[in-house]
């Protein structure tokens, strides 16, 4: 293959060339014929493609920002890795074209009836980072960041959901709780076991689409983006469900899983929490407060950067919250808690938890293999990045 010299491109006749790693920004290759041409690592921002004819050509690697393959025809070649942002290819015919890991957005025109999601030459590049737009709420991140990692640890923000959000959650909650056969053939047993006042439900992700939004609270995603790294996913999510009567916990942190340490055990390094192996949340699906035994916690507890004694609930000020139906509940997971006993005769005690981890450490939990694959592809959001499609877990060598 020669290499590209200077020579005229358009309305030109170009075979058998090298151009890679060329910088071809503004070129204008419109109305040629291009055969066997390679164009690897290639710049060719705000190029003029137009009406042009490419066949069996490489672009793997080209930047091909903003240009332009109106009208052209494109059989057999690779655009893998290339960036398509900004590309139009409106009116333009792609056969036998392979698009894998290309970088598009919306920004991409693509020819009518050309589907990028459907054609088995493309992917679309699901992990693009998207910039963080500057919103007005951002003071209101800044300020949860602060009170978990540098103030008490803990944040409850009040009137977040809507309460018709939470009420549905509580009600296919209620339904699932009491249908379950335990808490059924107990129900009126005054004195029955403490056990059966207590389920947890798990894989709320196929129960209903509102689980799917209270896994992922933009404010906390938000909040979460600085503490754990831009693609931090999650390593549990399930709801706690507790009748009255229910028992509480024994104090603990969920660091980053709750059965790692012995009570009283020190964490075994210290970043004094300017790194973080976790954040949790915590969504009341009722009015929570002391009389349904309401989550305690420990103000500036994850400075002891320790996994709290059982008896610590006594020696310590823990404080159990008040949070209204609508509120969302932030912590550090180095914050000692626990749920306290619901002592109430008929006040239920609903929640739904969460919580996050930055992508390199495994989740407890994992919530992609459970989950429907149709539920991940229909989310617009953060549910491909919580769930773990990008992360890569080190494999054991046989
Ligand atoms: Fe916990």
């Amino acid at each position: 293959m020669k290499k590209y010299k200077k020579q005229k491109l358009n309305n030109a006749s170009l075979k058998n060339l090298s151009f890679i790693n060329l910088n071809l920004n503004k070129s204008k290759f419109e109305n040629s014929d291009i055969e066997m041409c390679d164009f690897w690592e290639g710049s060719l921002k705000n190029s003029n493609l137009s009406f042009t004819k490419i066949k069996n050509c490489i672009f793997t690697d080209s930047n091909l920002l903003n240009s332009n393959f109106k009208y052209s025809k494109i059989l057999n070649s690779n655009f893998t890795h290339s960036n398509l942002k900004g590309v139009d290819f409106r009116g333009s015919i792609i056969k036998n074209s392979n698009f894998r890991d290309a970088i598009y957005d919306k920004s991409t025109k693509w020819p009518k009836n050309f589907y990028p999601k459907k054609s088995l030459f493309v992917t679309k590049h699901k992990f693009e980072k998207v910039k963080p737009k500057i919103k007005k709420n951002n003071r209101l991140v800044e300020n949860i960041v602060r009170v978990l990692t540098e103030g008490k640890g803990y944040y409850v923000l009040k009137n977040y959901f809507k309460k018709k959000k939470i009420q549905k959650a509580q009600k296919i909650l209620k339904r699932i709780v009491y249908k379950d056969k335990s808490i059924k053939q107990h129900l009126n047993n005054f004195a029955k076991d403490k056990k059966f006042s207590q389920k947890w439900i798990t894989n709320l992700l196929n129960i209903d689409p509102v689980f799917i939004d209270l896994i992922q609270p933009k404010i906390a995603m938000q909040v979460f983006r600085k503490i754990l790294g831009e693609n931090f996913i999650c390593g549990f999510y399930e709801a706690n469900c507790l009748l009255p009567g229910a028992r509480g916990q024994f104090p603990h942190i969920d660091y980053p899983y709750n059965y790692n340490y012995e009570h009283g055990e020190d964490i075994p390094f210290q970043t004094k929490g300017k790194f973080l192996f976790n954040c949790q949340i915590l969504v009341p699906l009722n009015n929570i407060d002391k009389s349904n035994g309401s989550t305690a916690f420990l103000d500036y507890s994850y400075k002891f950067s320790k996994f709290p004694n059982k008896n610590n609930i006594k020696n310590y000020k823990f404080k159990q919250i008040k949070a209204p139906i609508g509120s969302l509940v932030l912590f550090n997971g180095l914050t000692w808690h626990t749920s306290m006993p619901n002592y109430s005769y008929h006040k239920e005690r609903y929640c739904t938890l969460g919580q996050y981890i930055p992508h390199f450490i495994k989740p407890m939990i994992d919530i992609q293999a459970t989950t429907k694959k149709k539920i991940l592809t229909n989310d617009k959001k953060y549910l491909a990045q919580l769930l773990g499609l990008k992360a890569k877990f080190p494999i054991k060598k046989k």
